[in-house]
């Protein structure tokens, strides 16, 4: 039997290059989509999945990420005085349990293995889950919902796919593929940044992780890989055959919020979902489009 997934990594130690200037002073996971700050949909998912325990890896300036799950009473006092009660709503509902949230610094931005290594004494000995909060997964069920419910039969490490085009493998973790039955893929391995040419699939990782808590051993021993970077998926890479390794194909909305393209098309395609904004945002883009 599979142990319970209760934990998950948010790694938000990054350096957020392709957004500077703005992410000179704001965290690039504080960017909004719509009205709502990206860190907000990761934690969400999270929630939605049973997760009870939310890591943060944190670094320089983004301790404003915790402050935003943090109640504010003096902000709260305010809109109660104005009678703004939808606004209180929408301050109050993201509030975690307290000692439910969890903040590690991460001193440098040595890698995402590097980072998730970080979170190795809070979680112990149980497998886990992982979020990159730049990609935007909107499904329902939820991405990591529907993960761990198909965690549950094939233990291992299992991660989230999409296929993406062929000139776009080079920018992602690619997977040399065993076999596919239905929507998950049985993996060998997974190549970090191939160049186009020499990709094993067009079935790209997008960011989320059920893993063996023994991926931090070898994290542990995991010399720089691409980019000078400590990866991940080197360590991922590094498990003996004997642990499954899977990936569940995800059918919903995929936005790379880490892109300045991906981030836009968030904003305007849940701006066009939502019933207060839809009219009003459609004729905004014909009228920018004439
Ligand atoms: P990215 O490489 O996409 O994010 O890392 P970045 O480095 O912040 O962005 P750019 O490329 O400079 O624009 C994926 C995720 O891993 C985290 C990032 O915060 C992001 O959520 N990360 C990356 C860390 O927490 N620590 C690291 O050392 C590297």
């Amino acid at each position: 039997m599979t142990k319970k997934i209760r934990k998950v990594v948010i790694p938000v130690a990054g350096r957020g290059t392709r957004f500077l200037p703005a992410t000179k002073v704001i965290p690039k996971e504080m960017l909004p989509i719509v009205d709502k700050p990206l860190i907000d949909y990761a934690f969400e998912e999270a929630i939605s999945a049973g997760i009870e325990t939310f890591i943060f890896i944190t670094g320089k300036d983004k301790s404003v990420i915790t402050d935003y799950f943090d109640k504010s009473i003096e902000l709260e006092a305010f809109l109660r005085d104005k009678g703004k009660h939808e606004a209180i709503d929408s301050i109050i509902k993201i509030l975690p349990d307290s000692g439910s949230i969890v903040s590690i610094r991460q001193r440098e931005p040595l890698g995402l293995g590097h980072a998730v290594l970080c979170a190795q004494d809070i979680i112990g000995d149980e497998p886990f889950a992982v979020i990159l909060p730049d990609e935007l997964l909107i499904s329902d069920p939820p991405c990591l919902k529907s993960m761990i419910e198909s965690y549950v039969s094939l233990g291992g490490n299992l991660i989230a796919t999409m296929k993406v085009p062929k000139n776009e493998t080079s920018n992602y973790g690619i997977l040399d593929i065993e076999s596919i039955s239905d929507d998950i893929i049985s993996v060998n391995r997974m190549v970090e940044k191939p160049k186009t040419r020499s990709a094993p699939s067009c079935f790209a990782n997008i960011g989320r992780y059920i893993l063996d808590p023994v991926v931090f051993s070898n994290l542990k021993k995991q010399q720089p890989g691409v980019n000078g970077e400590i990866q991940l998926t080197d360590a991922i890479n590094s498990f003996d055959s004997s642990v499954p390794f899977h990936a569940k194909i995800f059918k919903g909305q995929r936005f790379d919020c880490g892109s300045k393209i991906g981030f836009l098309e968030a904003n305007l395609a849940l701006a066009l979902e939502r019933p207060d904004l839809s009219d009003k945002i459609r004729s905004s883009i014909l009228k920018l489009l004439k």
